[in-house]
C-alpha cells in the first residue's frame, strides 16, 4: 500500500515537478465605478454582507494534487508566472493535467473540519471554487463527465464534494456563496479540440461560428443552474474570469442572473471587474485600495503566495492577517482570506493553527470588526479607526510595528473621545488613562503584561 501511495506520489512529481511552482501572476484589476443594485432584498442582504468582515475562499481541485498554481499551467500564454514543465509538449502536458482526474481521490475529506476551523477563525461567510478555469466539477454537473462524479472519488458517499462543503458551512451560519469560473478550458464550446488554445480566451472565432458559442452559454447557464437549484441557498454567486464578458465573449449575463435569483431571490452576483448592476460587490485582488470606499467591496488575499495548496508554502502570520483586516474594515471593505485545503481533503494543521490565533484575537476584538462601519477620519499614524453601525461608539485599532519595541503610549490626531465617557480597552475590558496634548490623544499603556505586540482595539465615544 505504502509502496502505491509513494509511487502515485513519485509519478506525479516527474510530471508536475516542485520548481514549477511560483506565484500565479495574473490579477484582476479593480472597476473603478460602482452602481448599488435597486432590488430591496438584494440591498438587504448586500447590507446583511457588509456586517460579516471576514471570509474565507477555498481553491481545491485538480492542481491541488501535485500542488500547483490552480488551473493556469494548462493556459500556453508566454509569461513567467505560468510554470509548467518544458520536457514534454504543451499538448502532451494538458493531457495529463486533465488525467489528474482519476487521481482525485481525497481520502480525508472532511468539510466539517473545514468549517469548525473556519468558524474558530472568526469567519462568517465562505466561498467554495465550484469549477475553477481548468474545467473541473467539484459539484455534480450533467453538461458533461468531467466532473468529481467520474473521478477516483465517484464511488465514496461524499463524492459530490460541493454538495457536503456548503452544508457543512450552513450548519455553522455561514453565508455560502458559489466561486464559479466563466471561462472553461475543458469544455468543448470554449476551448474547441479543432484548433490549438494559444492564450485563456475562447479558441475559435465567435462570428464565424455562432452556434458554437451559443452552445457554450447554454453550458454556462445550465451549469450554474444546477448549482442555485440543487445546492441549496446561496447569498453570493462570485463569477470569476473577468475577460470572460460582453461584448467580444458574451454569455448573457442579463439570462443568468434572472435565473439565477427565480431560485435565490436576494443573491448577492459579483460579475467581477464587469462593472454595472452584476458587479454587486467589488474585488481588489491581493491588494487594499487606497483609500476607504464608500460602496460594498471585499479584498481577497490568500494566505499562502498560492490560492490552491502547495507543498512547502510559506504563510502569512496571524498578525498579519489581523493587520489586513483592521486596514481593510477601516477602508469599508471584507477581507476574503484564500485557503487551500490538502490533496487528501482537510485544512493542514499549520493553517489550523494560524486561524485559530486570529480567532482568538477576534473574540476579543471582534466589536471594533464586524458590524462597523466607516468613519471619515480612518487613520492616523498606525491607528486604524471604525465606527459602530447605529454611529454612537468609535473604535481605534492600533496595529504595532512588526519590529521595535513597544512604543510608551499609543497617540493619535484628531477622534477625540467625549471627556465624560471611557477610553476602553477591549483586551481588559478596562478603562484606559488618556490625555489631549494640543490635537493628540495619548494613551498610556495600562501595564507592561497586559500589552504584546498584538494590534489593540479601545472603544470610546466620539467628541462631535
Ligand atoms: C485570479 C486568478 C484565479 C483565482 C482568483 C482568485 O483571478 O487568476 O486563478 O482563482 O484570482 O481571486
Amino acid at each position: 500500500m505504502k509502496k502505491s501511495v509513494f509511487s502515485i506520489i513519485g509519478l506525479l512529481l516527474i510530471v508536475f515537478p516542485i520548481k514549477m511552482q511560483a506565484q500565479q501572476g495574473f490579477i484582476h484589476e479593480r472597476s473603478t465605478e460602482y452602481d448599488w443594485p435597486k432590488e430591496k432584498e438584494v440591498l438587504a442582504k448586500l447590507d446583511k454582507w457588509q456586517d460579516m468582515k471576514f471570509g474565507v475562499l477555498f481553491h481545491w481541485g485538480l492542481y491541488s494534487i501535485p500542488g500547483i498554481v490552480e488551473s493556469w499551467s494548462i493556459c500556453s500564454e508566454d509569461v513567467d508566472w505560468i510554470p509548467r514543465d518544458s520536457t514534454i509538449s504543451y499538448e502532451d502536458y494538458k493531457r495529463n493535467y486533465y488525467k489528474l482526474i482519476e487521481k482525485f481521490n481525497p481520502v480525508d475529506f472532511n468539510p466539517d473540519q473545514w468549517a469548525d476551523v473556519a468558524k474558530a477563525a472568526g469567519m462568517k461567510y465562505m466561498l467554495f471554487t465550484t469549477k475553477h478555469h481548468d474545467g473541473f466539477n467539484l459539484f455534480n454537473t450533467k453538461q458533461t463527465e468531467f466532473s468529481v462524479m467520474n473521478s477516483a472519488f465517484k464511488n465514496n458517499p461524499k463524492a459530490d464534494v460541493a454538495k457536503y462543503v456548503f452544508e457543512a458551512f450552513r450548519q455553522k451560519d455561514f453565508m455560502i456563496g458559489a466561486y464559479f469560473s466563466k471561462p472553461d478550458w475543458h469544455c468543448e464550446y470554449y476551448w474547441w479540440p479543432r484548433y490549438a488554445t494559444p492564450t485563456r480566451n475562447v479558441n475559435y472565432s465567435i462570428d464565424k461560428h455562432p452556434d458554437r458559442w451559443k452552445a457554450f452559454q447554454k453550458y454556462t447557464y445550465n451549469q450554474i443552474e444546477e448549482l442555485m437549484s440543487n445546492y441549496g441557498k446561496f447569498d453570493i454567486l462570485w463569477l470569476d474570469g473577468g475577460w470572460v464578458a460582453a461584448p467580444k465573449q458574451d454569455i448573457k449575463m442579463d439570462s443568468i442572473a434572472k435565473m439565477a435569483r427565480t431560485h435565490q431571490s436576494d443573491l448577492l452576483i459579483v460579475d467581477r471587474t464587469i462593472h454595472g448592476k452584476y458587479e454587486n460587490y467589488q474585488t481588489p485582488e491581493r491588494s487594499i485600495p487606497e483609500e476607504q470606499l464608500p460602496y460594498p467591496w471585499e479584498s481577497c488575499i490568500p494566505l499562502s503566495p498560492d490560492w490552491g495548496w502547495t507543498p512547502n508554502a510559506k504563510f502569512k502570520s496571524a498578525n498579519t492577517v489581523i493587520a489586513d483586516l483592521i486596514e481593510v474594515t477601516a477602508k469599508g471593505g471584507s477581507l476574503l482570506l484564500g485557503v487551500g485545503p490538502t490533496p487528501k481533503g482537510i485544512i493542514q494543521p499549520e493553517v489550523e493553527v494560524i486561524l485559530r490565533q486570529i480567532g482568538q484575537w477576534l473574540k476579543v476584538n471582534g466589536e471594533g470588526i464586524y458590524g462597523t462601519r466607516i468613519t471619515p477620519n480612518y487613520k492616523s499614524n498606525n491607528v486604524w479607526f471604525t465606527a459602530s453601525k447605529d454611529g454612537k461608539k468609535l473604535y481605534a485599532l492600533y496595529v504595532p510595528n512588526e519590529k521595535g519595541s513597544l512604543p510608551k503610549s499609543i497617540e493619535w490626531e484628531n477622534n477625540f473621545p467625549v471627556k465624560s465617557s471611557p477610553v476602553i480597552l477591549l483586551k481588559t475590558g478596562k478603562k484606559v488613562k488618556w490625555v489631549k496634548d494640543g490635537n493628540k490623544i495619548k494613551i498610556q499603556f495600562p501595564g507592561k503584561s497586559e500589552i504584546s505586540k498584538e494590534p489593540l482595539v479601545f472603544s470610546f465615544k466620539l467628541q462631535k
